[in-house]
């Protein structure tokens, strides 16, 4: 049986990581879960596996290397499957340090501590893996031509992805200096349930269900490149188990959207979606969108590359994104509770920060 880490497993793609598995390994597995839960972590998003005999919970920061070394010698933990991260490009743009500390020093303690558990004095133990869940930003921005590849140079632009690439460049260093058994994962824009409403796919729902401004940055032409988060969760699993130490994977599907086109698209599916008789659907319309001030060093354009990924592991993924938003909306409709208890209090003071220059 493994034993997997997951690091910031309450939050979007960790919790859905964490799901992903269980529904694949089922009792094969145990999974443990650190996460000191930031505004963004939220148990929520566990409560179909929080009672499973083999899942645990550590409300643990990922810089403290006290617990962190103390889960490795109560555990023989096989896999690290790392999220944590501050992960808000607007965030780190206000407030750069709490990502290097998280993104980078965080990196490096349970790389650490990973090390210290799995060497010996013949090399590491077998079968032992840390995946490193980066970003495609640590590319830096495309124009309209091209794609992002395993050897596009790095050129970060934000704190948020110098954080990354900080991070990623530790992980390589320890691959290439102790023979350190890592990958690194680069990942487009993952969407899905579970996405905290500060990123645009569900910030444009919610404000769309509550009659707000759609707040869209410069002129809206601005391209990501959408990932449903499912299919992440698989050429995840697919790297850990599956790919040479020190491999690096771009993971993208080839769905490229301007911002513009998803807000049109959300506003569309929800007008067909709600009943007539749904108050909420009255205040949504085309009106709502207002374009605001650019993001400060905005990237214009992020596409991925996958081939390597494809030709390697055989990962494609398996959803459209015509498909994935209709699935993501319907999940946001069906679950608009969660989305209100998190969109109270604190988020509704960033929110008013955020956005009231724009
Ligand atoms: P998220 O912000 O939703 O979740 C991050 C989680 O990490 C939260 O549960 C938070 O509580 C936890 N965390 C933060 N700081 C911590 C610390 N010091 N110690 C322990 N836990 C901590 O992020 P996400 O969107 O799920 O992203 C997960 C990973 O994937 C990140 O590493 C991010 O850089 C990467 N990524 C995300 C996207 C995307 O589109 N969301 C795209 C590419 C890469
Ligand atoms: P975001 O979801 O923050 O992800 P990232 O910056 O990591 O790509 O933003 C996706 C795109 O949407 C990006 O080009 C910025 C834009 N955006 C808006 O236009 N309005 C918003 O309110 C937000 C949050 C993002």
């Amino acid at each position: 049986m493994k034993t997997y880490l997951i690091t910031g497993g309450a939050g979007f793609i960790g919790s859905n990581h964490i799901i992903y598995l269980f529904k694949k390994y089922g009792d094969n597995i145990k999974i443990i879960n650190v996460d000191c839960l930031t505004y963004a972590g939220n148990l929520e998003n566990l409560k179909s596996v929080e009672n499973f005999p083999n899942y645990k919970f550590y409300k643990t920061d990922i810089c403290n290397k006290e617990e962190i070394n103390k889960l490795f010698i109560d555990y023989d933990i096989d896999r690290v499957i790392h999220f944590a991260a501050e992960s808000h490009v607007d965030r780190s743009i206000k407030n750069p340090e709490v990502f290097a500390n998280t993104n980078i020093l965080g990196t490096l303690n349970l790389l650490n501590a990973a090390k210290n558990a799995w060497e010996t004095n013949d090399g590491f133990m077998p079968g032992k893996k840390f995946v490193q869940v980066s970003t495609d930003e640590v590319y830096g921005a495309l124009g309209e031509e091209g794609f992002f590849y395993e050897d596009t140079p790095l050129d970060p632009r934000s704190p948020y992805s110098a954080s990354k690439t900080s991070a990623d460049l530790l992980v390589s260093s320890y691959v290439f200096t102790y023979k350190f058994p890592a990958n690194i994962t680069r990942c487009s824009n993952n969407y899905g349930p579970y996405q905290f409403p500060e990123k645009l796919i569900p910030l444009i729902i919610n404000n769309a269900l509550s009659g707000k401004d759609l707040p869209v940055y410069g002129d809206g032409r601005n391209v990501r490149d959408w990932l449903y988060v499912d299919d992440h969760a698989k050429a995840i699993d697919l790297v850990s188990e599956k790919a040479k130490d020190g491999e690096i994977y771009n993971v993208g599907g080839h769905n490229e959207k301007r911002n513009i086109e998803i807000i049109d698209i959300i506003i569309d599916y929800l007008l067909k979606a709600l009943p007539d008789d749904d108050k909420r659907k009255k205040l949504i319309s085309r009106d709502l969108i207002k374009f605001v001030e650019d993001r400060k060093g905005h990237d214009f354009r992020y596409a991925i590359a996958p081939d390597k990924i494809k030709r390697d592991l055989g990962w494609e993924p398996e959803t459209s994104f015509a498909e994935g938003i209709i699935m993501t909306i319907d999940w946001y409709l069906k679950n608009f509770n969660w989305l209100e208890s998190i969109t109270k209090g604190e988020y509704m003071k960033y929110y008013e920060e955020m956005y009231k220059d724009r």
